[in-house]
């Protein structure tokens, strides 16, 4: 299989992490016959210091040539402390996102027996932990009119939604649901929001055509508490733009890093890929961040184009790597190896035969010396 697939490493971090999905990808491409060619294009505040655009005409364009997309990070301090700022590297991805039309951003959150220790939360609440939040991604508070009164003394931020934006994205959850555990959970805020309540009728009515799919609803505030206290409960999440980009950060504390969730984004046009994770900008250059958000989104990304034993791969060689104990420095701050290390590991694992058990055990030990 021939694919293109436009690489937006960003910000931060994400230059480091997309290194090591890249080698993930090209040693599935190695295995398996495939080959994928990359066509980098600048993002965020790399784009705005080069072009003063976070989202140049150029990238937009790759995007819209290319099979998928592979996205790293966006996000810059320099921006942050400066709320004059009329250019925020930020507005390249949600332009991005809003351009090509990815509504729905599908974010699994899938606990690792072995990390359970690294989760704050206690064993007994998360064991079984297996959910997946469908975000709403290209409406909301977000994008709806955002600015200044009474001489910049008075902010305003415009929260709309249509029923059509609703349905779309409920539709593809119900979708899940029915594949997976058959329960879906809104997450809204009815007792208080208008668009709130547009998404309860929107999702009821959707609801009757998924007569199998137990339908449960929840407030945004009693979620947050839920999740945290009860994950395993959970099967699809369904909520609007902000409170995804919320609750989806809080469920990453059940896994034990941020850094190990990955995520879709997909809609009219080309899907993109990219961890759920920001730039980390204190860690940059440092070879310390955790790369397996950004190779599981690779993972999504091969699913996308229906290589499914190609991304099955990934993840099970993502799975044995953990399991034997190599991670990065958030998951174990007294044993770790590095990001490159991690991708490096990863990469040859896929490039190995796998059957043969003691044969990965030669090559983690042997071949690849911990730092
Ligand atoms: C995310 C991020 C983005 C968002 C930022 C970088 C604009 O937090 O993808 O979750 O808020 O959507
Ligand atoms: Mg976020």
């Amino acid at each position: 299989m021939e694919k293109r697939i436009a690489v937006l490493a960003g910000d931060g971090i994400g230059p480091e992490v997309v290194k090591q999905a890249i080698k993930v990808l090209q040693a599935i491409a190695h295995r398996f016959q495939h080959m994928f060619i990359y066509d980098v294009a600048l993002v965020g505040a790399a784009a705005i210091d080069e072009t003063g655009d976070p989202l140049p005409d150029e990238t937009l364009e790759a995007c819209r040539l290319s099979d998928a997309i592979l996205f790293g990070a966006i996000g810059d301090p320099k921006y942050d402390n400066d709320p004059t700022a009329k250019v925020r590297p930020e507005q390249g991805l949600l332009r991005l996102r809003k351009e090509l039309g990815l509504f729905a951003n599908i974010r699994p959150v899938q606990l690792y027996n072995s990390l359970i220790e690294r989760s704050p939360l206690k064993e007994d609440r998360i064991r079984n932990t297996d959910l997946v939040v469908y975000r709403e991604l290209t409406g909301g508070i977000y994008f709806g009119e955002k600015g200044r009164m009474d001489g910049g003394k008075r902010a305003f931020d415009h929260c709309e939604y249509t029923v059509e934006e609703i349905r779309r994205i409920a539709e593809m959850a119900f979708d899940a649901a029915l594949r997976r555990k058959k329960k879906l959970t809104l997450v809204d805020k009815a007792n208080v929001l208008e668009t709130s309540r547009l998404w309860r009728e929107t999702v009821q009515r959707v609801a009757q055509r998924f007569p199998l799919v137990n339908v449960e609803y929840l407030f945004v505030d009693n979620a947050a508490m839920q999740v945290i206290q009860r994950p395993n409960q959970f099967d699809v999440i369904l909520t609007e733009n902000m409170f995804g980009d919320i609750i989806s950060d809080e469920t990453s504390v059940i896994t034990g890093s941020i850094g190990l969730l990955p995520s879709a984004s997909v809609g009219e046009q080309t899907s993109l890929f990219e961890p759920i994770h920001g730039s980390y900008p204190e860690g940059a250059g440092k070879d310390i961040a955790n790369p397996v958000a950004t190779i599981l989104s690779a993972a999504m990304l091969l699913d996308s184009f229906e290589l499914f034993d190609e991304a099955n791969l990934v993840r099970s060689v993502v799975k044995k790597v953990i399991e034997k104990g190599l991670v990065t420095p958030d998951l174990n701050p007294d044993s770790f190896i590095a990001c490159s290390k991690m991708g490096d590991v990863i990469s040859l694992l896929i490039e190995s035969d796998l059957e043969d058990e003691s044969a990965l055990d030669n090559l983690l030990e042997g071949k690849l010396p911990l730092i």
